[in-house]
């Protein structure tokens, strides 16, 4: 199975504003450039949140006339950045549960998909509630009746990252403990966790569960362990990430987007 990972993309209302200096609506038609040239035979493509920088319906109409020039399915996420009436109107098909979260299933060849709506309206910070961990247990559970094994997405990191600065903008409180706990009987079952959030790559384990973050295909964070008060930007390549698997791995690549893709032979 391949997946394409893109996250963060911060599209604008107007076309050629910048953020930061950069054009999301371009890095953005160059991740997907890159995705069709290269990736063409992923089966999904999942963007996981932030897919504005502010929620516009203009932004959400040009994020639709990018998206539909890649060949797989593709499953968005909302996140902090982002506002899920726009998104519904331009995205009527995002999946919603009983308490109009953006949450859903999706089947893949090699399991299911569950997308987890992580987004507390009007903060930046995420929030996984009460409501939001009864579907996720019904999706568990269901889950182990069909004896399939899960993928997982959100927007934002249930874990620390160790980069203080978005630390600040994570999960706060409880809610991250009880998210862990409600995981944590069913790790063998989940395969990978997917997020963005963060603006950069990064991978481990949490509660036994392999994780990745990918880059933004706009603008990056810094690897900064300790600057606490502004989160640093820095001028690092965009990118998104792209996942191989089978039933034995899971193999996280992290396409970078920019001049350095010019290849030449060894
Ligand atoms: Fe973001």
């Amino acid at each position: 199975m391949k997946l394409i990972h893109l996250s963060d993309t911060h599209l604008l209302a107007r076309r050629g504003e910048t953020l930061y200096g950069l054009d999301p609506h371009a890095r953005l038609a160059e991740a997907i450039d890159s995705v069709v040239r290269r990736h063409a035979d992923a089966e999904a493509c999942l963007v996981t949140g932030d897919l504005t920088d502010a929620g516009s319906d203009a932004a959400c109409r040009d994020l639709a006339g990018l998206l539909a020039r890649l060949p797989m399915p593709v499953h968005l996420l909302p996140g902090n950045h982002d506002d899920r009436t726009a998104l519904l109107r331009h995205f009527p098909s995002m999946q919603r549960d009983a308490g109009g979260f953006l949450q859903g299933a999706v089947e893949l060849s090699l399991g299911r998909l569950l997308l987890l709506d992580s987004v507390d309206a009007g903060r930046p910070q995420g929030c996984y509630c009460a409501a939001r961990l009864d579907w996720l247990d019904g999706q568990l559970r269901r889950a182990e009746r069909d004896d399939v094994p899960l993928w997982l997405a959100l927007h934002h990191p249930p874990m620390d990252s160790g980069i203080v600065s978005m630390d600040r903008y994570g999960m706060p409180g409880e809610r991250p403990r009880a998210l862990a706990e409600l995981l944590r009987p069913h790790a063998a079952r989940i395969r990978h966790l997917f997020f963005g959030h963060v603006h950069r790559a990064f991978a481990g384990t949490w509660q036994g569960i392999g994780f990745s973050c990918t880059r933004s295909t706009c603008h990056q964070v810094a690897l900064d362990l300790t600057r606490e008060d502004e989160v640093p930007g820095s001028d690092e390549p965009a990118g998104y990430g792209v996942i191989l698997a089978d039933a034995r791995q899971v193999i996280v690549h992290h396409q970078l987007i920019g001049p350095m893709e010019a290849r030449f032979v060894l």
